[in-house]
């Protein structure tokens, strides 16, 4: 069977990838993708059970730092798309172990744009002359794009007013978002001296299925449904700017098909929360879905110890994806949660396989220790 176009997604079985995986390989049955991820606590194959046995899906097992195996997968395959999400995630752990980020986020970055860069060389040598001749469908070098995904956090900390912008400056504070900010310098550089074309964009915190439960929406609702305490950092004030997961997805869509070459779009959904608030809501919809007394499970909440450089408040301004491409959110915040803790309280077994093992062990040090 032959395809239209060959996509590889790195970090597929994560959190977000998985979404955008799933929506690529039933919305474009004509094009054969590739996901690419080493598997690690946050890779989980239970998280694509639906589409593993599609037709047009393939799963490889690998590492993005290992330079001669993403070289080769690249020369086998001539991918002509990919998006790459994957990245260490978590900012917790970027604070306990740091040189893992530098490893996956910098190094397998410039792995898979090295790889992307050298099949992207031979189309232009193939194709010199005919780009404008030719259907996108028929010509893989005018389709032909490297889709590096980001995160807001690369922009710093906001105080109470304001939105970070596609022009904000970049003041990464945590080692995760450092390592996100040099992969993206990296990948906006390719494209300058190597005329790779790139595009980039900066997704606000997202929620919803298959999130690990270290992040903190799915880490409270597994403790209110276990009954353990709630940890909430500081006071409880810092904000985020919460955006459903699947909204994230169409938006990627979007962009890997219609975004304008070399740009950048930043992607949120007007959205901010103060933590506390967050878990009062969280608390208030769990008491319903629990048949619990009201005001229950409030009684979890535990403040504990502040991360260290905690970043304040994050807030998006997505009115130019909005604008040029149409994208809104999909859902209201209250939907969004609800959807989110139905699906975590129907999903007990995938639950229950995250949270065993190594998970306890991280959640002890991390939690028993502040
Ligand atoms: P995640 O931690 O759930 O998933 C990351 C995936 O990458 C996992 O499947 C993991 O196994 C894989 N991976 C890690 N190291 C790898 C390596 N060396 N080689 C191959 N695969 C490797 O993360 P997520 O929340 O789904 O985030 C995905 C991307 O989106 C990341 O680049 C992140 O920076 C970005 N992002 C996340 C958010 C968010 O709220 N979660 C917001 C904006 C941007
Ligand atoms: P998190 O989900 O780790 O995302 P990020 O740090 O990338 O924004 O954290 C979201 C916010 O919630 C952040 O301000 C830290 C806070 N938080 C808690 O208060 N308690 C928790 O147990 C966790 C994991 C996070």
């Amino acid at each position: 069977m032959s395809f239209q176009r060959k996509i590889l997604v790195t970090g597929g079985a994560g959190f977000i990838g998985s979404h955008v995986v799933r929506l690529f390989v039933n919305k474009y049955p004509q094009y054969l993708i590739f996901n690419l991820d080493k598997l690690t606590y946050a890779g989980n194959l239970e998280n694509l059970k639906d589409f593993e046995k599609s037709f047009n899906y393939r799963f490889i097992k690998g590492d993005i730092v290992d330079e001669s195996f993403v070289l080769k997968l690249f020369e086998e395959n001539k991918f002509d798309g990919v998006i790459h999400l994957a990245a260490e995630s978590h900012v917790d752990r970027s604070i306990v172990s740091p040189t893992d980020f530098i490893f996956t986020n910098i190094v397998g970055t410039v792995n898979v744009l090295n790889a992307a860069g050298k099949i992207w060389d031979n189309l232009n040598l193939n194709n010199k002359g005919q780009v404008s001749m030719e259907s996108e469908e028929q010509n893989p070098i005018s389709s032909f794009r490297f889709y590096h995904i980001s995160t807001d956090e690369v922009y710093g900390s906001l105080d109470e007013t304001g939105y970070f912008t596609e022009s904000t400056p970049y003041d990464p504070r945590s080692p995760y978002s450092a390592s996100k900010a040099a992969a993206d310098h990296l990948v906006r550089a390719y494209a300058h001296t190597y005329n790779l074309p790139v595009v980039v964009t900066n997704c606000s915190n997202n929620y919803g299925p298959y999130q690990f439960p270290e992040k903190l929406i799915p880490l409270a609702i597994n403790n209110i449904k276990n009954n353990l305490p709630v940890p909430v950092y500081g006071k409880g004030e810092n904000t985020r700017d919460w955006l459903w997961v699947e909204d994230h997805a169409a938006a990627i869509d979007l962009v890997f098909h219609k975004g304008r070459t070399g740009a950048t779009y930043n992607i949120g959904g007007f959205n901010e929360w103060k933590n506390l608030d967050v878990i009062h809501m969280l608390c208030k919809i769990m008491d319903e879905k629990l048949g619990r007394i009201k005001g229950k499970s409030e009684e979890l909440i535990t403040f504990v110890k502040d991360r260290p450089g905690h970043d304040m408040r994050y807030a998006i301004d997505s009115s130019l994806i909005s604008k040029e491409l149409g994208w809104k959110p999909s859902l209201t915040f209250e939907e969004g949660l609800s959807k989110t803790v139905d699906w975590y309280l129907a999903n007990e077994e995938w639950l229950q396989h995250i949270t065993s093992g190594a998970y306890q062990q991280y959640y002890q040090q991390q939690y028993h220790q502040r």
